[in-house]
């Protein structure tokens, strides 16, 4: 049996930055309301000609450099993203044609919104398990500004757009230790965009097709899903709360984070915080937070990790992992 084991990781941030005090001269807002209610400082916005493929490349590429492998020994590719370029090809097999490989090795996305790095870290984990996969890629990338009703004050002061990537490779010693995924469809209206190919789609060609959310309820669910699924993490694998060294939750508003690590009784020095910076990323939020802590010497070989995700569906999950 081999673990998947984290071997590189690396992020993007696009150049334009656009911050709160900015928001106050497009929406009925304050900077300081921002701040209070969801801790975002800032966001980075993708150029018009940046698509979710192009942030896909950069962390990618920055990824594989620090694992020190070609792009050729890659034989699985994953991306999570709930904006892609297309309807299809899917964002991996673009990044797969760009990184170019040509070994026939498979290349999909994932879509579970802002779970989706979680949910791609599980799937290539199952690869790993069962000797599918020894060298994978795995990213997490949105161009959410193209979703977000620019004009909507409940939505647009909280996303912003990025991407995080991991290579991963088959070893003896941990390695991933547990995945823990739920989702709960009852739950889809709260969080959306109700509109694609087969569902309004004439909204999509006026370009209407924008993130709808109910917050205050999204709020609370986030808070108990992200707090049990920590507690449902520690008790699959026998641990203590004690025994974690870092918790990289999904970014999606400081009020969020701070009551998670409240119920689990983490010292915040020990939770990775990106969202003043990033805001919500959606997808890559988890993975750029999580190569931002390693690139910086705050994440240790040996340590270990849990990242947990929370998103429209609804979806949550986590992964337990030894860095
Ligand atoms: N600026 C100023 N006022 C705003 C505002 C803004 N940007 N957005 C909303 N308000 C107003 C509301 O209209 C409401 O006014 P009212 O009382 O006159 O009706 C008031 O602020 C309180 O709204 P409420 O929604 O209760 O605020 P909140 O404390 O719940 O904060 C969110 C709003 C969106 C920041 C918060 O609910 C949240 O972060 N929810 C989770 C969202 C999320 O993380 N989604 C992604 C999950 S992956």
């Amino acid at each position: 049996m081999s673990f998947a084991r984290v071997i590189g990781t690396g992020g993007y941030l696009p150049e334009k930055v656009l911050t709160s005090a900015e928001l106050e001269k497009m929406v009925d807002t304050t900077e300081q309301w921002i701040i209070s209610r969801t801790g975002v400082r800032e966001r980075r916005i993708a150029a018009d000609h940046e698509r979710t493929s192009d942030l896909a490349e950069r962390a990618s590429r920055a990824a594989l450099d620090e694992a020190g492998i070609s792009p050729q020994e890659l034989d699985l590719i994953i991306v999570a993203t709930t904006t892609p370029d297309h309807v299809f090809p899917s964002v991996a097999c673009l990044l797969q044609d760009r990184l170019g490989i040509h070994n026939g090795g498979p290349a999909f996305d994932i879509q579970a919104v802002c779970t989706g790095f979680v949910y791609a870290l599980d799937v290539v984990n199952r690869f790993f398990l069962t000797g599918a996969s020894k060298k994978a890629l795995v990213v997490g990338a949105e161009t959410f500004s193209r979703i977000i009703d620019w004009t909507d004050r409940n939505t647009c002061i909280l996303f912003g757009d990025g991407a995080g990537a991991v290579v991963l490779e088959a070893a003896d010693e941990p390695g991933i230790v547990s995945t823990h995924l739920h989702a709960d469809g009852k739950y889809h209206e709260l969080l959306s965009v109700p509109m694609g190919v087969s569902a309004n789609y004439e909204q999509v060609l006026k370009g209407e097709a924008y993130t709808q959310m109910r917050g205050s309820e999204v709020f609370k669910w986030a808070v108990k899903a992200l707090g049990d699924i920590v507690d449902e993490t520690l008790l699959a694998n026998s641990l203590e709360k004690s025994d974690i060294d870092w918790l990289i939750p999904h970014q999606a508003n400081i009020r969020i984070i701070n009551a998670t690590a409240k119920k689990l009784d983490m010292n915040m020095n020990r939770v990775i915080v990106t969202v003043d910076r990033h805001g919500n990323t959606s997808a890559a939020s988890i993975p750029l937070a999580f190569n931002e802590a390693v690139r910086d010497g705050r994440i240790q070989r040996g340590q270990k990790v849990i990242m947990e995700g929370f998103g429209g569906g609804f979806t949550w999950g986590s992964i337990l992992l030894v860095y």
